[in-house]
C-alpha cells in the first residue's frame, strides 16, 4: 500500500526512533522435525497445543491488519514452517495480500510443497543449512537428512527459485566448512550466508562460541579474490562476492556490528503474540485480541512504539560484553527466526 492511500485508521508503523516497519516475520509453529541445539533447548519438548496456534483463518486476518499498516513484506518462519498441516493453504491466502511473500525453512519438506510454491508465486526461499558434510548435519540437527535438504536445494535450483542459504556460525565449528560453502558458489547462483552466533534462551551461547564476519572474511580471503557487493536498504547481510563466482556470500553481523538503527521488522509469533525485537523481552497478545474482536491495531501501534533502540534493550555494549544468563527472552525456536 502507497503511503498516500494510508488512512488515519492504519497509520504507518513509525517507532520512536523513526523507523518505518513494512517487513513482517510469521512464525507458523514453534515445532520442528529437526533438533539443532543452538535453536531447540534439551528441556523444550512439548510444543503448543494447536488451541493456542493461530488458525489459517486468524493468520490471514492478522496480516491483512498489517498490510493496512503499510507492511509489504512477510517472512514464515518457525519452528519448520513447512509441518504444518495447512501449510499450502496458508501459503495461497497470503500469496493473495499485495506483500513480498518469502519463507525460511529447513528444507527437508520442500519435495512436499514444491507445487504450492510455483503455483503461488515464491520466487525465493531461505534455507538454514549450518554443514555440507552428512555427518556433521546430523551431529547439528540429530537428523540423518542432508541428503534430503540437499536434494530439495536442487528442486528449487530446477524451479529456478533463489535461494539463500543461512549457516549459523560458531566458532572452531564453522571453519573448517566456510571454503565448501564458498566453492557451493562457484557454480551455482546460491546465496551463502554466515550467520553471527546469536545468545538465546537455553542455547548455550558464550562469547567464546561467536565468531565474526571479519574473521570468517579472512578466512575466505586466503583463499579466493573477493570483491564487496552494494548492500540493500534493510539488509542485515553484508555481501561479497567471489571474483568469477556465481553466486555470493554475506555475513549476518548481529554481534560484531548491529544494524538495528535500519530495523524494519516486526515478529508475530506461532501463538500470536507482536515482538517488535528478536532480543525484546515485550510482547502483546494479538490473537487473544482478534479472538475477542477487540482493537488488534492499536496493540499492534502501542508494540512500535515501545521498541528500544538497540538489541531490545537488553544488551547494547558488545558482545564482549554480554551475559547471556541475563537476557530474558525465549529460545530461538519459539520465537521463529
Ligand atoms: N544464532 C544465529 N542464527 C540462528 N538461527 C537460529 N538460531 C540462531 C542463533 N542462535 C538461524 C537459523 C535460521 C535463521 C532464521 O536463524 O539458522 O536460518
Ligand atoms: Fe528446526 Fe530451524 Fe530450529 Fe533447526 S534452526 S531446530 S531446523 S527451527
Amino acid at each position: 500500500m502507497s503511503e498516500t492511500l494510508t488512512t488515519n485508521k492504519y497509520p504507518l508503523l513509525i517507532d520512536s526512533f523513526n523507523r518505518k516497519h513494512n517487513y513482517l516475520r510469521i512464525s507458523l509453529t514453534d515445532s520442528c522435525n529437526f533438533r539443532c541445539t543452538y535453536c531447540m533447548p534439551d528441556e523444550h519438548q512439548h510444543f503448543l497445543p494447536h488451541n493456542k496456534l493461530m488458525t489459517s483463518d486468524e493468520i490471514e486476518q492478522l496480516a491483512k491488519i498489517f498490510v493496512n499498516h503499510g507492511v509489504n513484506k512477510i517472512r514464515l518462519t518457525g519452528g519448520e514452517p513447512m509441518v504444518r498441516k495447512d501449510f499450502a493453504d496458508i501459503i495461497t491466502r497470503l500469496a493473495k495480500l499485495n506483500v513480498e511473500l518469502l519463507i525460511t525453512t529447513n528444507g527437508s519438506l520442500i519435495h512436499q510443497h514444491i507445487a504450492t510454491l510455483i503455483e503461488n508465486g515464491i520466487s525465493s526461499v531461505n534455507v538454514s543449512l549450518d554443514s555440507l558434510k552428512p555427518s556433521t548435519f546430523e551431529q547439528l540437527t540429530k537428523r540423518n537428512q542432508f541428503e534430503k535438504v540437499w536434494n530439495n536445494i536442487q528442486l528449487l535450483l530446477n524451479h529456478n527459485i533463489r535461494i539463500k542459504i543461512n549457516a549459523v556460525a560458531i566458532h572452531g565449528k564453522i571453519e573448517s566448512e566456510i571454503e565448501d560453502f564458498i566453492q557451493l558458489t562457484k557454480h551455482l547462483p546460491i546465496h551463502v550466508r554466515f550467520i553471527e552466533f546469536m545468545p538465546f534462551t537455553g542455547n548455550h551461547w558464550n562469547k567464546e562460541k561467536v565468531i565474526t564476519a571479519d574473521e570468517m572474511l579472512e578466512i575466505v580471503n586466503q583463499n579466493f579474490d573477493t570483491i564487496k557487493l552494494q548492500d540493500e536498504k534493510h539488509e542485515t547481510a553484508k555481501k561479497y562476492k567471489v571474483i568469477g563466482h556465481e553466486g555470493t556470500f554475506a555475513f549476518i553481523t548481529t554481534m560484531s556490528n548491529q544494524f538495528c538503527g535500519e530495523c524494519n521488522r516486526l515478529r508475530l509469533t506461532a501463538e500470536g503474540k507482536i515482538k517488535n525485537c528478536l532480543f525484546g523481552k515485550d510482547e502483546l497478545d494479538l490473537l487473544e485480541a482478534l479472538r475477542k474482536n477487540e482493537d488488534v491495531s492499536t496493540i499492534i501501534l502501542q508494540s512500535v512504539m515501545s521498541k528500544h533502540a538497540i538489541m531490545g534493550g537488553q544488551f547494547n555494549e558488545g558482545y564482549n560484553y554480554t551475559d547471556a544468563s541475563k537476557i530474558v527472552n525465549r529460545s530461538m525456536i519459539e520465537i521463529g527466526g
